[in-house]
């Protein structure tokens, strides 16, 4: 157990569809803390950087469309735990799989456009918050 903050964002889909009150709320109830939030549109350079693990696969190409367009709001998220933990708060990914209760099982049911991103380690915490936050956090 320990410390931690992760990056979360709210994908175009969640921004366009009026959802980051809700999605917000959801990680405040959970008792997690906000450091640091950005209303911004992401660029295809630092749409790429992000998600640089997927490169080379066959949905690339869609995925960095899908998230260059539009607003995203991203998130420094603090709290015990708080990279599992908020992953289990969104969801599976496809959300054809996301249980009920969860932020994608109950406001998503498309993978492609699956509302959220949190970061999957400590080391893509670190890394993803250095390219949202590059002033760092308060
Ligand atoms: P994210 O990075 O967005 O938080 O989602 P994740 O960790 O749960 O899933 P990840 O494997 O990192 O995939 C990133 C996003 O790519 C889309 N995806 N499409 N067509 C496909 O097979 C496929 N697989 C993944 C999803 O929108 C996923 O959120
Ligand atoms: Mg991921």
């Amino acid at each position: 157990m320990a410390v931690e903050t992760t990056l979360v964002l709210v994908k175009p889909d969640g921004v366009r569809r009026g959802l980051c009150g809700e999605i917000v709320a959801r990680f405040e109830r959970r008792g997690y803390e906000l450091r640091a939030a950005r209303l911004l549109r992401v660029s295809k350079p630092l749409a790429r950087e992000h998600y640089a693990e997927h490169r080379g696969k066959p949905f690339f190409a869609d995925l960095v469309d899908f998230i260059t367009s539009g607003a995203v709001l991203a998130l420094a998220v603090r709290g015990e735990d708080a990279i599992a933990g908020v992953r289990g708060l969104m969801g599976a990914t496809n959300p054809a799989d996301s249980a009920p209760g969860t932020i994608r099982g109950d406001l998503a049911t498309l993978l492609s456009e699956n509302v959220v991103h949190g970061s999957d380690s400590r080391k893509s915490a670190r890394r993803e918050l250095q390219l949202f936050f590059p002033d760092g956090l308060v």
